[in-house]
């Protein structure tokens, strides 16, 4: 009998991201996972621009264009309510929603100025980096407001 449910727990987690963790198809699993993909563009993007990446203008270019059609992504994934659990988004999300919008709306704003700085190959590192401050500086204004940590 034990081991019969230990084996249902078991398989439960599996169909998880992590046991115990979020069910990815979930509106909150699925801004995570969008929220993750903007990390890692834009991680890619200050990389090639501090140097620990290489620097390559069309991939520049490309991430760019990435991260901006991200950054149109998480917003329709918060939903009318507040999830009770698991959720690191504060209750201000739902209390200050014009605010909010206005963060997003923001953020959109300064990666589609990125994306037009990227039209014009070739690209110098130099002048990537004001407009890239710009998109880093959104993401830490909204968290700062509207995240837990
Ligand atoms: C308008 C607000 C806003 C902007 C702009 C924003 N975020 Fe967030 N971000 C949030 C909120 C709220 C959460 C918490 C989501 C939750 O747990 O419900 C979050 C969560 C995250 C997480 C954690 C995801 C996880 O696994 O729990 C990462 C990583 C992240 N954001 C990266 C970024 C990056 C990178 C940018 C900029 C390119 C950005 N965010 C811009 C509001 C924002």
């Amino acid at each position: 009998m034990m081991l019969k449910r230990l084996s249902v727990v078991l398989l439960a987690c599996l169909t998880l991201t992590a046991c115990g963790g979020v069910d990815p198809n979930s509106p909150l699993g699925q801004r995570k996972t969008i929220f993750k993909q903007m990390l890692k563009t834009s991680e890619d993007l200050g990389g090639m621009l501090r140097g620990r990446l290489a620097f390559d203008g069309q991939k520049f270019a490309d991430g760019a264009v990435k991260l901006d059609a991200l950054s149109r992504e998480p917003w329709k994934h918060f939903p009318q309510v507040r999830e009770e659990d698991e959720t690191s988004a504060r209750p201000e999300v739902w209390q200050q929603q014009a605010r909010f919008q206005d963060l997003a709306q923001q953020m959109e704003a300064s990666t589609a100025e990125l994306v037009a700085v990227t039209r014009t190959q070739p690209l110098q590192a130099a002048e990537l980096a004001a407009p890239m401050n710009k998109v880093e500086a959104a993401c830490k204004a909204c968290h700062t407001e509207f995240r837990n940590h």
